[in-house]
């Protein structure tokens, strides 16, 4: 199969200009200007942005956490991912407490046979024990399955916080095998500490959960995971940074030229501490860790983003229903399930208000989304960017499409989003993963499992564009 999108305005992380790109088969034939042929199909994309499809690096699909499951499984999630331009997503792979690094991978693998994704998936190896289940051993040989990231929260104290023996060692055992270490970065041991007092003052509504994880929490374990890692050697990503005290370590070590990066995720862009306060029970909506925080945030992290302190937007989709999931803390904040929905819309709010509003460019938007993660997660040069040889996940936008952001018409098994009512200008028009169409004018039109798992490189390395089959 040919597909050939003609006269599209290509932009990667560093172009932009009007061409044809040509797609043999699951990859990028080529890109040029007057590309004709044969093509098996035509796509007009003139006015329209051609971009390479993004990549998701954190996601929670079918979770077991906070007594309870994430609501998305990996069909529903990568449906819902793909309406929003994602064509690949990174997820995590948890070590139950007890359980081995070798059954767990097993039990993720078991997910994605089961429920077939429609955008291709890597996993990140989340490794919440090594006393009982988990062993060196077997961590040092997960970057051998194509699993190049390992994951440790330090924060969840009594359900998947690691001590710092296990997230050091762990940084010794990446610093050997190339694995990136990721870090849930805030203070556990002080957190619990807030939260049982908060509970004891009867303190339970949603808001509290904002009250008893403060920003210096985070910050103070940012800065940990940063000096542990130098120590170790090994590079580090932290994950969902939400506030400028615990952007200030990152900055701080990449101008040490440490190897230190972070993320942020959509919601830290836009929802504030306040929204925890919405009544009947509305605000449990916004209870994901780290916490919504005071909104003078949200300049501080634009400006890490476009100044590449930050260097990541990223959803943390970790959908639980309102109806039923999210009401397991109607009577204490802290049995709420953590997590919030977003895998969907990360493009749509990042056009409008960030490109359209000129707090990033086109090109900034495509670093942050597809081509950093890219190459932070051993997948570039085959994805996150538009160029011959690579894979053939590209997004044609369409940058005058309005659209009001719902749950009602969100394709996430959730009942609720983050964004609901936000209308937004620009949306995806086609989306194709390895050459396949798969969301078409609104229409889904791929079935579950034209996703695929990828083997990615280990930490800096290139993951190879496919061997094209000899004609
Ligand atoms: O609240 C969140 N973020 N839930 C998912 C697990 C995590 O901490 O990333
Ligand atoms: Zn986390
Ligand atoms: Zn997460």
């Amino acid at each position: 199969m040919s597909i050939l999108i003609k006269g599209g305005r290509v932009i990667t992380a560093v172009d932009d200009y009007v061409a044809d790109v040509l797609i043999e088969g699951e990859t990028i034939a080529a890109v040029g200007t007057s590309l004709n042929g044969s093509a098996d199909r035509v796509i007009d994309a003139t006015g329209k942005y051609v971009i390479p499809g993004a990549i998701d690096p954190h996601t929670h699909m079918e979770m077991p956490f906070g007594g309870t499951v994430s609501c998305d499984d990996f069909t529903s999630g990568t449906v819902s991912a793909a309406f929003g331009g994602t064509t690949t997503h990174v997820d995590f792979c948890l070590q139950a407490p007890g359980q081995s690094i070798p059954d767990a991978l097993a039990t993720w693998h078991e997910k994605i046979e089961r429920c077939p994704p429609v955008i291709d998936v890597g996993f990140h190896m989340a490794i919440t024990d090594l006393h009982d289940g988990g062993r060196l051993e077997d961590v040092a040989r997960v970057p051998d399955e194509g699993v190049t990231s390992y994951k440790l929260f330090m924060a969840y104290k009594g359900a998947i916080m690691v001590d710092d023996e296990t997230l050091f060692r762990t940084m010794q055992v990446a610093a050997q095998t190339g694995a990136l270490v990721m870090v849930h970065a805030e203070n556990g041991d002080a957190i619990d500490v807030l939260v049982k007092q908060t509970l004891a003052e009867g303190k339970t509504e949603p808001r509290w959960h904002a009250a008893s994880r403060p920003p210096e929490t985070e910050a103070e374990a940012t800065n940990r995971a940063v000096k542990l890692a130098h120590i170790a050697g090994c590079p580090l990503y932290v994950v969902h940074v939400s506030c400028q005290e615990s952007v200030e370590p990152i900055a701080v070590a990449r101008s040490r030229g440490w190897r230190t990066w972070g993320e942020t995720c959509t919601q830290y862009l836009f929802i504030d501490q306040t929204r925890l306060e919405e009544p009947n029970f509305e605000g449990a909506k916004y209870v994901y860790t780290p916490p919504p925080r005071p909104a003078k945030n949200f300049e501080h992290l634009w400006t890490a983003l476009r100044t590449g302190v930050l260097s990541v937007v990223s959803t943390d989709h970790c959908p639980f229903r309102f109806s039923d999931q999210k009401t397991l803390g109607r009577d204490d904040f802290s049995k709420i399930p953590n997590g919030g929905p977003g895998i969907e819309n990360r493009l749509h709010m990042l056009h409008h208000f960030g490109v359209r509003e000129g707090r990033l460019s086109m090109n900034q938007l495509v670093d942050l989304c597809c081509t950093q993660p890219a190459h932070l997660f051993g997948m570039f040069p085959r994805k996150g960017t538009i160029a011959a040889g690579a894979d053939a996940d590209v997004v044609v936008w369409d940058s005058e499409k309005p659209l009001t952001l719902s749950a009602a018409t969100h394709h996430s098994n959730v009942d609720y989003n983050l964004f609901e009512g936000t209308e937004v200008i620009g949306a995806p028009e086609v989306v194709l993963v390895r050459g396949q169409v798969i969301v078409d004018h609104d229409e889904l039109v791929a079935e579950p499992g034209a996703g695929q798992f990828v083997r990615r490189a280990r930490f800096g390395e290139p993951l190879r564009p496919r061997q094209r089959a000899a004609a």
